[in-house]
């Protein structure tokens, strides 16, 4: 993918992978981008880098700009090896005067690469920089989503160079928010959210108010993944505003395993019984749908509903591995019933209550076992839990 200009000498000059499809647990079905960006004016600085293997292709792009040797500065605004994995090769050819990064991001890095005479500059929250005709202001983002994370803003073109905020794992030939389809570049970045920043919400919320009272204003947002908005991006901060507040919507979400088709045969009548309370519900298989498209659903959601069939003493597999990957995820403001069939055991329905409370879900039923098969009185007593349920979700 070519370099483009994106704003008056600022050039995007990353790579575009196309073929990634698993990012530690997280489904990229459509591939995803590292993008760097350079800024040509008195002092050339780069912008991050790009994932190791495609160290070459970063490379190309500087030079239908210019001669790497040429760049003076390199901005490390997160040492993630997506961002950094180049990192060594781009110092190496291009012989940077001053790479500038956070303090946890020298660390970071000297951690990554033990490299420590590499010509670090520390700087933190209200530090600017003057390239020239520009200046580029540092903003530190500690735990958005590493320790080492900062932002870095041009305030003469109103640009934010904003690290993984505001990004989304989509492999696209095109650079711009506006130029995709909006549903679908929305979708991309909830899942973004959902499955990175999800556990920092409390962080957002403190980011966005520093933001404010900064009085930042953004002409363009240039994340390190995705595609860059540019003109009014008050969708995407308040999209993340409303996201970071975890504030739920009217939704429930029956999440579950089936061993024989008798735990789905509860949750079709959990459903039942949730939908009799004109709440809005989703039926996910975890045989179907993977964990990180199910955390998209959490975002906004009310009330989760965990089924599964007892094996070998425990959960099934696939429940026990997205409750471990929702457990690290901490969503808040949700409430929670299990269920569940079994032979001669049972401890499906108690392993995941006890999962549940170690999530702070408020778990409003003891929840339900059934052996074996259910019977139309079983399901009965499912159809009740799930109006239980509707009824809960209405009162918190
Ligand atoms: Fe895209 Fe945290 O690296």
């Amino acid at each position: 993918m070519y370099t483009i200009e994106i704003a008056d000498k600022l050039f995007w000059v990353g790579a575009v992978d196309w073929s990634i499809r698993d990012f530690h647990g997280y489904s990229t079905e459509k591939g995803t981008t590292y993008n760097s960006y350079l800024l040509r004016d008195e002092k050339n600085v780069l912008f991050d880098t790009v994932k190791k293997p495609f160290t070459q292709d970063l490379l190309h792009n500087i030079r239908r700009v210019m001669d790497p040797e040429q760049i003076d500065y390199i901005v490390v605004n997160h040492v993630e090896m997506d961002h950094s994995g180049a990192l060594p090769d781009i110092i190496h050819t291009c012989k940077p005067e001053k790479i500038f990064c956070s303090l946890n991001g020298k660390k970071a890095m000297i951690a990554h690469f033990h490299n420590e005479d590499w010509p670090f500059e520390v700087v933190k929250t209200g530090d600017s920089l003057s390239v020239g005709k520009r200046t580029i202001q540092f903003l530190e983002t500690r735990m958005l989503h590493w320790p080492d994370s900062m932002f870095s803003y041009i305030p003469e073109d109103k640009i934010l160079i904003s690290s993984d905020a505001f990004g989304q794992h989509w492999a696209t030939s095109e650079r711009f928010a506006d130029e995709v389809d909006e549903p679908e570049l929305f979708r991309h970045a909830a899942k973004y959210y959902a499955n990175i920043l999800l556990l920092f919400s409390t962080h957002v919320q403190k980011l966005l108010a520093t933001v404010g009272e900064m009085g930042l204003e953004f002409d363009m947002i240039c994340p390190d993944h995705g595609l860059i908005w540019r003109g009014d991006s008050q969708k995407i901060i308040a999209a993340y505003d409303s996201w970071s507040r975890q504030e739920p919507k009217q939704k429930a979400l029956i999440i579950y395993e089936s061993m024989w088709e008798s735990t789905e045969k509860m949750a079709k009548a959990v459903a039942f019984g949730l939908l009799k309370q004109d709440v809005k519900v989703k039926m996910l298989d975890l045989k179907l749908n993977h964990r990180s498209d199910i955390m998209t659903e959490v975002l906004d959601a009310r009330a989760l509903l965990f089924g599964s069939a007892t094996l070998n003493n425990g959960m099934l597999p696939n429940v026990a591995d997205f409750m471990m990957y929702l457990r690290g995820l901490a969503p808040a403001n949700k409430i929670g019933a299990a269920f569940g069939s079994y032979g001669w055991s049972g401890e499906a329905v108690k392993l995941m209550n006890e999962r549940m409370q170690e999530m702070k879900i408020d778990v409003v039923d003891e929840g339900l076992r059934v052996r074996y098969v259910p019977t139309h009185e079983d399901l009965g007593k499912c159809v009740e839990l799930g109006a239980k349920m509707g009824k809960a979700m209405k009162q918190k």
